[in-house]
């Protein structure tokens, strides 16, 4: 009897055990796929050069982000190093700097972290992201300063978020969820409203020019008008456009949208998304 007792808490604690590191590693891949793919986040947080991102760099930060008028962000280092990264911040201060952009010491995270739509990332996912943030390799980058914005910051970017589920399984859903709350998209290619936020009525209607070291590039028209749109490219063509930056004259689009890190996404996330820019209303 007692030995049977044992026999089934030994079975018990392998199978929890090797369920907990399966649950590990599922996290883990998802974290990297999105970390690394349609968030995207390394296209702001990792440094760059004339030849792309800096080796051995992987979001150490220091990348400065200007809008003339506006502010000059200064990237911070996001790896785990302890004294120049989030090292000695803990899971649920790396979660809620992501999703409500408050760091420990009360602190808000100012723009073009793009917050607003981050506060829709799903629980699971944010729980993912954290699990492949800790997993890069620690990298020592002081960032030499900090952000200056000349606009004003809200007070708080609103009520703490609570619980927040993964999206409706059907297509259009699923790429909303990834064109807003994952890969902020629509955060580049809406335009702006009469308050200096975006005017979400017309979402994808293409957005303000984006200073860049090359001069100012224009988030396109991505809504189904034939006209101002996307409306008469193929299924194929926005693929092409989205992972490998080239519009279907041929011509190469330019950053800062980040095609490299699109270029990672699966088939799958690519035509999730061609659903969704295709259920936009056509917005001149
Ligand atoms: C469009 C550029 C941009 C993208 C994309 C972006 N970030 Fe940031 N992030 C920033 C900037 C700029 C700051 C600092 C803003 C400030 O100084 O207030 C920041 C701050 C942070 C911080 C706070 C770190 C600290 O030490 O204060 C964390 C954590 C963070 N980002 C994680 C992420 C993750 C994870 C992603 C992807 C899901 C991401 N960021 C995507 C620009 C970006
Ligand atoms: C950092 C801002 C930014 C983000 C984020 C961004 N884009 Fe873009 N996108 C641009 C800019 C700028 C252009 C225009 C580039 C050019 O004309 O050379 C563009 C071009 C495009 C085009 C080609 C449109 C045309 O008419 O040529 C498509 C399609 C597109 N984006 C879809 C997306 C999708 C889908 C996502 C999210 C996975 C996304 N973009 C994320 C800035 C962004």
């Amino acid at each position: 009897m007692r030995a049977g007792v044992w026999a089934i808490m030994a079975a018990w604690f392998c199978c929890a055990g090797a369920a907990v590191a399966q649950e590990e590693a599922a996290l883990l891949a998802r974290g990297r796929s999105l970390v690394e793919g349609v968030a995207a986040c390394g296209n702001c947080h990792t440094p760059k050069g004339p030849d792309g991102e800096l080796p051995g760099m992987a979001l150490a930060g220091g990348l400065v982000i200007e809008e003339p008028g506006l502010f000059r962000a200064v990237v911070p280092n996001i790896t785990p190093d302890e004294e120049t990264g989030l090292g000695r911040w803990t899971d649920a201060q790396v979660a809620l700097a992501i999703r409500e952009g408050r760091r420990p010491d009360g602190s808000l995270i100012g723009p073009p972290m793009p917050i607003e739509l981050y506060r829709g990332i799903a629980d699971r996912d944010l729980a993912a992201m954290v699990v492949y943030l800790r997993s890069v390799p620690a990298v020592r980058n002081a960032v030499a300063g900090s952000s200056a914005y000349q606009m004003p910051l809200p007070p708080t970017y609103g009520p703490a978020v609570g619980r927040v589920p993964l999206p409706a399984d059907t297509a259009v859903a699923r790429g909303a969820y990834l064109a807003g709350p994952v890969g902020h998209c629509i955060e580049c290619h809406t335009p702006t409203g009469p308050g200096g936020g975006r005017d979400w009525s017309r979402t994808g209607a293409g957005g303000p020019p984006l200073a860049t070291p090359f001069g100012p590039v224009v988030p396109r028209n991505i809504t189904p008008s034939r006209r101002d749109g996307i409306g008469g490219w193929s299924d194929d063509d926005i693929r092409r456009a989205v992972s490998e930056g080239i519009a279907p004259d041929g011509r190469r689009l330019a950053p800062p949208m980040a095609y490299p890190y699109y270029a990672r996404m699966r088939r799958a996330e690519l035509d999730d998304l061609v659903a969704y820019l295709r259920s936009l209303p056509a917005t001149p």
